[in-house]
């Protein structure tokens, strides 16, 4: 029923998808604050406080750790756009959905676009990955690190040695992990990171935080131009120019440094939101949070087995956050989904691909990585799939859930 007479009043949900989830109330009333103009000295200083924030979430030192305003894709491709110039060769190890983004994008951007891919439900050795670098001798190896699509964790730590042999440069996509799975961007090498804020950070889609080591960000000051009508007297372009203007973050890193660069103005109520979420994240602690995304991940895992269902995929690999469930015979995947919102108002997720109308995707990250949110899902589940003549374990899920608990 719509009524554009009446404000927006959403239903309520426990979104137990693989993202977005609901968004930490803090974070909805950090969002409700009052705006500042850009250059307001307060502004300037939340701009510069969440830069410092963001650099403790992604474990760096890096100076230009910013937001990139849009969602998680926005970050994907103002780094892809950023670093790769026409004709570069990159090569994209591809695990599921979001491996074929890069690779969309590395190619719209003009690359020559190299692959290597494993069946949905694996990750790859770093052998692999590393003779595929020797063969294609690439300029930047692109990789997710969770991907959503499938539920695996690309294992990332050994990527970096590799990447330094033979001169590459190391981004990540990291949306659908931060905050839920170990990531340490100076530890591991990694180049360039970006991610968004409606998986584990708790918050909504459409801020990307980014952050950029010293040697991705010589190579895109290598390629600034600074439009016209803000460019200073005399001031030169360098290198071949960056293809998109919004997402060129020789400007963007301009903006966020001391050169305040009037480029866009500043999302202000998304940065609100992200600034929020990286001190919920923090005061927690990141391996708090990370464990406690192990443990309800592992809650829900054992309650699906429990109802006797079978999951996807890789278990070693998989991320802490989301679950691939496979679909009982006979129970139609939307079905089903529609079943759990209308009657317990709550929401999974279904999948892509080679994977669509065989799997469901549970989440478990953010806000609602939490006990009692688990153990309605998996009582909902039971109750919506028993009802449609599936021989689930009665009380199976709850059961194995709370032993995990316990
Ligand atoms: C691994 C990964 N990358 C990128 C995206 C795209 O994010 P967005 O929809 O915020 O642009 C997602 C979204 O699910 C994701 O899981």
């Amino acid at each position: 029923m719509t009524d554009p007479t009446r404000q927006i009043d959403p239903p309520p949900r426990l979104l137990m998808g693989p993202g977005p989830i609901n968004a930490d109330p803090r974070v909805l009333r950090a969002m409700s604050a009052q705006l500042v103009g850009q250059f307001d000295p307060a502004m300037t200083a939340y701009m510069n406080e969440t830069m410092a924030l963001y650099r403790a979430v992604f474990r760096t030192e890096n100076e230009h750790t910013l937001l990139v305003d849009g969602t998680s894709r926005a970050g994907i491709e103002a780094a892809l756009v950023s670093l790769i110039e026409p004709g570069d060769r990159v090569l994209v190890p591809v695990f599921g959905r979001f491996g074929h983004l890069l690779v969309e994008i590395a190619e719209r951007c003009g690359a020559e676009v190299h692959t290597l891919e494993v069946p949905w439900g694996e990750v790859f050795a770093a052998e692999q990955i590393e003779a595929a670098v020797a063969a294609t001798r690439p300029r930047v190896l692109a990789v997710v690190q969770g991907d959503t699509s499938t539920t695996m964790c690309q294992p990332l730590a050994d990527l970096s040695e590799i990447c330094r042999r033979h001169d590459v440069l190391l981004y990540c996509d990291a949306t659908a992990s931060l905050g839920g799975n170990e990531l340490a961007t100076d530890a591991w090498g990694l180049d360039l990171v970006t991610a968004g804020l409606q998986k584990c950070l708790g918050g909504p889609s459409g801020s990307a935080p980014t952050t950029i080591s010293p040697r991705a960000a010589a190579v895109i000051e290598g390629r600034r131009h600074v439009e016209a009508g803000i460019r200073e007297d005399g001031e030169q372009g360098r290198g071949t120019r960056i293809a998109s203007n919004y997402l060129d973050l020789a400007q963007v890193m301009d903006y966020w440094g001391p050169r305040r660069l009037n480029h866009h103005t500043e999302a202000t109520t998304m940065l609100y939101g992200a600034r929020e979420c990286a001190r919920l994240l923090l005061e927690e602690g990141l391996e708090a949070a990370v464990a406690r995304h192990a443990l309800h991940g592992r809650a829900m895992l054992a309650g699906v087995q429990g109802l006797g269902l079978r999951v996807f995929g890789d278990l070693a690999h998989k991320m802490h956050n989301v679950v691939a469930v496979e679909i009982p015979d006979g129970v139609g995947d939307d079905r089903t989904r529609a079943a759990l919102l209308e009657d317990f108002g709550i929401e999974i997720g279904t999948s892509f691909g080679p994977l669509h109308g065989r799997v469901w995707r549970i989440g478990t990250m953010g806000v609602n990585a939490r006990r009692d949110a688990v153990l309605t899902t998996l009582a909902a589940l039971e109750q919506v799939l028993r009802g449609a003549g599936v021989a689930v374990t009665p009380g199976g899920g709850v059961g194995a859930a709370r032993e995990v608990y316990a």
